[in-house]
């Protein structure tokens, strides 16, 4: 049987939000190459159907296959909930998303069962929070707000303007007034505005990021299959991008704590 232990770690994203949980599995995962690939140029997957999220995940899909990865991490919560169910049963390398540990996350956190969900209209409408936490633990309440101008926001590096305070309020007023006390951000770009909107909800709210136990799943998946990578002496990450190389290098930069030099474009729809 094929040594599996020194092959990469396919993650994936839309963009460039994804970093943040890759950057969780750097920090967690630390012996573990990664080939991480952002589809720049069909972002945002947000604002698309279903059908469209699960051709895009497949063809993403096969192309960290080409890279040989040993499992794969959908850090897009989008195509989490409108790919997951149908990529798991197409494909025969190990799949995990971020929706079953961000829903975890928020169950062991919350006192009073009564969760908040923030992300994108697909992730939103899809339900796919909501299902997997009655799954868990059928009592639960389940608040869903879709913010879809916090994608944009961060982009453009507004994480800590009066813009965003403003926005934050717009959508998340109702969500401060319930009696939520744990709000899951199902969102890859939004633990990058954890701190306003930390500080907009109060002490009384937790504020989970799914990006962590997300890293802890493949963690154990990994040694369930005796696919630990435990004896490297450096870690090679390579990026790839469906578009706009020179911009994702530059947030890259920002995120992740070390210095990224190279980003590859591909076209993906060779895939
Ligand atoms: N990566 C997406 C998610 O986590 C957010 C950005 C997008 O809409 O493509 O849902």
């Amino acid at each position: 049987m094929k040594d599996l232990r020194k092959a990469p770690i396919g993650v994936f994203d839309s963009g460039v939000g994804g970093l943040t949980v890759a950057r969780e599995i750097m920090r967690q995962l630390p012996d573990e190459n990664i080939v991480y690939f952002g589809d720049t140029a069909r972002l945002p997957y947000g604002s698309k159907s279903k059908e469209s999220i699960i051709r895009f995940s497949r063809q993403i899909i096969r192309f960290l296959k080409t890279r040989n990865v040993k499992a794969i991490v959908i850090a897009c919560n989008t195509a989490t909930a409108q790919a997951l169910e149908t990529v798991r049963q197409e494909f025969d390398t190990p799949i995990i998303g971020v929706i079953e540990p961000g829903a975890r996350a928020a169950l062991h956190e919350t006192k009073n069962k009564k969760i908040g969900v923030v992300g994108t209209e697909g992730t939103i409408c899809s339900q796919m929070y909501t299902r997997v936490i009655h799954e868990m633990e059928p009592g639960a309440e389940v608040l869903g707000k879709a913010c879809p101008l916090f994608v944009p926001l961060v982009e453009e590096g507004f994480t800590r303007h009066h813009i965003t305070e403003e926005v934050i309020d717009i959508y998340l007023k109702e969500m401060k007034e319930s009696e939520v006390d744990t709000m899951i951000l199902g969102c890859t770009h939004y633990p990058l505005l954890r701190s306003a909107i930390m500080q907009y909800m109060g002490e009384g709210v937790r504020i989970v990021n799914p990006a962590y136990e997300a890293a802890m799943d493949l963690k154990k998946l990994l040694k369930e299959r005796n696919m630990s990578n435990e004896n490297e002496e450096f870690n090679k990450y390579e990026f790839y991008v469906s578009d706009a190389a020179e911009k994702f290098k530059q947030f890259a930069n920002s995120v992740l704590p070390y210095n990224v030099e190279t980003i590859r474009q591909i076209n993906i729809e060779e895939f």
